[in-house]
């Protein structure tokens, strides 16, 4: 990966500029870059949707989204602040009209004089092929133009196919950028190191002594006023399809001979073509899918899914799922990995636990634990390793323990200067780094496994479980995991 500023001048298109995502994620994570003074001078950044709204409310609207969101408070750098909504203007366009590019086109420039363009497209994915062919047909794209699709791309594997060859005809494959902004996170890349600059952990990552694997992204927030996006959707491709998925595959891949983004996306690929397909009957042994129904999260009384939003109607969409996951192949015969994720869960936080088998003679006469590795991706990033430790006592008694050591990145560095997911992918889509980024086979595959899933649930009638919201799900998800005689860590170091 490359660390350097974009030496040409560059236009960055957010399509849906004024909605949430740019609001609370993309504008705050741009800002970041530009307080680190990595944006190059003549950066421009184009918002545009359907609003009327002029340059003049487009940088009032994203300040108080940078006030709520930025990790720094630009009330308190107002240089930076001002440098940085000077960058900004807004372009009022319908993206179904021809006529309407125009006046974007304008305002852009000439690609070819201004340098390299990226179209950001934080929008449904319905309209990723609509703007692009408007964009074609207005002569907007060149060599150089780069498109950045925000996940779901589609809604399973034939919608993404659909997808995947119409923007093929009309931007180069090595300029597609697909965002999965689980990618970006710090803890998330640091998977890559963590097993491959590191001589300890390679040689026990394997079947012979990983008993299982964990993954867990708990939410505390529930859909609100995402429902009637949401409720098409449902958690299985909100959530699993991408992030859990690029989870699994960066903790299952064999190393890449280097770190170039197509050796990393072919081990990649080849995770997800090793995952056991879980169809027909097994879906209702391999997976739970369950709903929120009114509980208590953070001491606050909170409606059930079914009464969220402005039509509240019931549904059957899942906001939490759990999957027992099997890969097939030399490494992980025999390793499950179990996945969960779900809205509001009685905290927010994201944990990957790779549970050790125990040792297999033990001098003691006393049980002893198995090691335990803990990756904190959220809100704190830390790794633990819990340890067998002897208690220190003088009594004679021999107390064996087990204790975390404990890697906080959070008191280790300065939180502020931990890059957050958005930040780093948008400052790679801008260097044109797509080490971080999906290419169409990863989402290909993952949507073939999902949609096994999918289809199963539809098929053998899979029923929906309530979970009160404020708990970790519901009781089916317990006993997915305690049919094996197991259980789920549930943050258990969380004080550490
Ligand atoms: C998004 C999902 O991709 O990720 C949301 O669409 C979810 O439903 C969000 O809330 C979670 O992201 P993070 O970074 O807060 O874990």
């Amino acid at each position: 990966m490359t660390f350097s500023i974009h030496e040409k001048a560059c236009r960055l298109v957010l399509f849906g500029g004024n909605g949430d995502l740019s609001y609370r994620k993309l504008l705050p994570a741009l800002f970041n870059l530009e307080r680190k003074e990595l944006l190059a001078a003549d950066l421009r950044i184009i918002g545009c949707s359907r609003a009327q709204l002029s340059d003049e409310t487009f940088r009032a609207e994203a300040m108080e989204g940078l006030c709520e969101n930025a990790t720094a408070d630009p009330k308190e750098l107002p240089e930076v602040a001002e440098r940085f909504l000077q960058r900004l203007s807004f372009v009022t366009l319908d993206a179904n009209k021809e006529d309407d590019y125009q006046q974007l086109k304008q305002v852009i420039g000439d690609p070819a004089e201004k340098g390299c363009v990226i179209y950001y497209l934080a929008t449904p994915p319905g309209l990723f092929v609509p703007i692009c062919q408007q964009l074609q047909a207005a002569k907007m794209v060149n060599q150089q133009s780069r498109l950045v699709i925000e996940k779901p791309i589609g809604y399973n594997l034939k919608s993404s196919i659909d997808i995947n060859d119409k923007v093929a005809s009309i931007f180069e494959e090595n300029n597609i950028y697909r965002i999965d902004h689980y990618m970006g996170k710090s803890a998330v890349q640091n998977l890559l190191a963590l097993r491959f600059a590191n001589l300890m952990f390679e040689p026990l990552w394997n079947h012979n002594y990983i008993d299982h694997v964990q993954i867990t992204v708990s939410e505390s927030v529930g859909v609100g006023n995402r429902k009637s996006f949401y409720d098409n959707v449902g958690a299985l491709r909100d959530m699993v399809q991408n992030h859990l998925l690029q989870l699994v595959a960066l903790i299952a891949m064999e190393p890449p001979t280097h770190l170039t983004p197509e050796a990393l996306k072919h081990e990649k690929i080849k995770v997800f073509r090793s995952l056991r397909a879980i169809e027909g009957k097994r879906t209702r042994y391999n997976t739970v899918r369950g709903q929120y129904s009114a509980g208590e999260v953070d001491g606050k009384k909170v409606p059930a899914y079914n009464h969220e939003g402005e039509n509240p109607e019931a549904s059957n969409t899942e906001s939490f799922v759990a999957i027992k996951a099997d890969i097939d192949n030399w490494r992980w015969s025999g390793v499950p990995f179990y996945l969960r994720t779900g809205k509001r869960l009685k905290s927010r936080y994201a944990e990957i636990d790779i549970q050790f088998k125990n040792i297999h003679h033990s001098i003691f006469k006393l049980p002893t634990q198995a090691n335990r590795l803990i990756i904190r991706l959220q809100p704190k990033d830390s790794i633990k390793l819990v340890i067998m430790n002897q208690e220190p006592s003088l009594s004679g008694a021999l107390n064996l323990v087990s204790d975390p050591l404990n890697l906080s990145f959070y008191d280790q560095y300065e939180p502020a200067d931990i890059p957050k997911g958005y930040e780093r992918l948008l400052y790679d889509s801008i260097i044109g780094d797509s080490t971080l980024f999906m290419s169409r086979f990863e989402v290909e595959e993952a949507w073939k496994w999902t949609d096994t899933i999918l289809a199963g649930w539809d098929e053998f009638d899979v029923p929906v479980e309530f979970y009160p919201a404020g708990s970790m799900g519901p009781d089916a998800a317990e006993q997915l995991l305690a049919k094996d005689g197991r259980k789920w860590f549930n943050n258990q170091y969380d004080n550490d």
